[in-house]
């Protein structure tokens, strides 16, 4: 087995590693000269591909419901003290009109797998965001639905999907959820959503209670076989309503880390420097677009609603304007050495 930073170089010759090397590698997250060596050739194919271009999406958390269980989130159903709300329509348009106004030109609507919003409301409001911002892309966060559902949302004219794998192991995905989930489910979704010609984005959280090295190679190798457009990745973070209140959160490093990694790995993705990133260290998103990270994801929700999509503790931003976020990842980016730009940011 080589060392460390024959590992390392071997992952920037041939953009993969096997299993048991990615563990090696993994170990090595302290190890600064090859946290450097991997952050440099991150960089450096980020500006290949990107320039010093950063992308923004407007993240509009549109409803709280949700009918799942995963027992890391602050909203999932059996949480019986989170406040909830949706937005309507009309609020939702709102959100765009103003985030439109900043600059933004990519709306992700996020939210909990709501029964609320069936599949007709949800083409309603695709058509209607489409319509009024053709030049925007749309992009749907709102968890597993049926290959039909996809179809139909694709047709209305949504461009783009995130749903986070979560674990690509089986064991490790089944002590994160309850028993009517499974992670053969979620891969199913991912694979439909990449197939209806969506650009399609995974992810996993850094630090999840149970997650072991072996898992987070797991992730690495499922993620080269997907080839997904988007990535994201964020430190675990408690959330003080659930099973894992206790539990300690997900490690900045490893996070960074692995930032790095996925952008050797998949040279071309869209990797976000997350707010769960923002959250555990306050120069962390930075420090995510000095791993390779190249897309930022400002708030654009209705502050008053902003606490109450609690997906973990101490989230940050929750009580500025969109104005005031875009402003502040703006300067953010800026002193990265970065252009925060309006372009709609489809990959390459
Ligand atoms: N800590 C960090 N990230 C979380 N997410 C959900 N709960 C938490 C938490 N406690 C992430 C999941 C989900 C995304 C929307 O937020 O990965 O896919
Ligand atoms: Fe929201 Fe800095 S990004 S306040």
């Amino acid at each position: 087995m080589l060392n460390g930073i024959h590992l390392a170089e071997k992952l920037i010759r041939n953009h993969e590693l096997s299993m048991d090397e990615y563990v090696k590698l993994l170990e090595q997250y302290q190890n600064q000269d090859i946290v450097k060596l991997l952050a440099d050739e991150a960089v450096r194919l980020r500006k290949q591909y990107y320039g010093d271009k950063v992308y923004t999406r407007g993240l509009i958390e549109f409803t709280n419901y949700c009918k799942n269980n995963c027992y890391y989130c602050g909203i999932r159903a059996g949480n019986r003290n989170a406040v909830r709300y949706r937005l309507t329509e009309e609020e939702i348009l709102s959100c765009c009109e103003e985030g439109y106004r900043l600059g933004f030109h990519t709306f992700v609507l996020q939210g909990g797998e709501d029964p609320y919003y069936t599949d007709d409301r949800m083409v309603e409001i695709i058509r209607s965001i489409k319509t009024r911002f053709p030049d925007c892309a749309l992009t749907l966060s709102i968890g597993e639905k049926s290959e039909e559902s996809y179809r139909r949302f694709r047709e209305a004219g949504a461009d783009r999907y995130l749903l986070r794998h979560e674990t690509a192991n089986d064991e490790h995905y089944r002590k994160l959820h309850p028993e009517s989930m499974s992670l053969a489910a979620r891969k199913q979704c991912l694979y439909t959503l990449k197939k209806l010609g969506y650009q399609t984005g995974a992810g996993f959280m850094v630090g999840s209670p149970g997650q072991t090295y072996h898992h987070i190679a797991e992730d690495l190798i499922f993620l080269k076989d997907l080839k997904p457009q988007m990535v994201g990745i964020g430190p675990f973070i408690p959330h003080h309503d659930t099973i894992f209140a206790k539990e300690s959160a997900g490690s900045v490093e490893m996070t960074l880390f692995l930032l790095s990694i996925i952008r050797i790995i998949l040279p071309q993705v869209l990797l976000p420097a997350t707010t769960a990133l923002g959250t555990m260290d306050p120069q962390g998103r930075e420090k995510g677009l000095q791993a390779g990270a190249n897309v930022v994801m400002p708030n654009l929700s209705p502050v008053k609603n902003r606490k109450q999509y609690e997906l973990y503790d101490n989230k940050i931003c929750i009580g500025e304007e969109a104005a005031q976020c875009w402003g502040c990842l703006s300067a953010r980016v800026e002193k990265a050495g970065y252009h925060l730009v309006s372009d709609r940011g489809d990959a390459v």
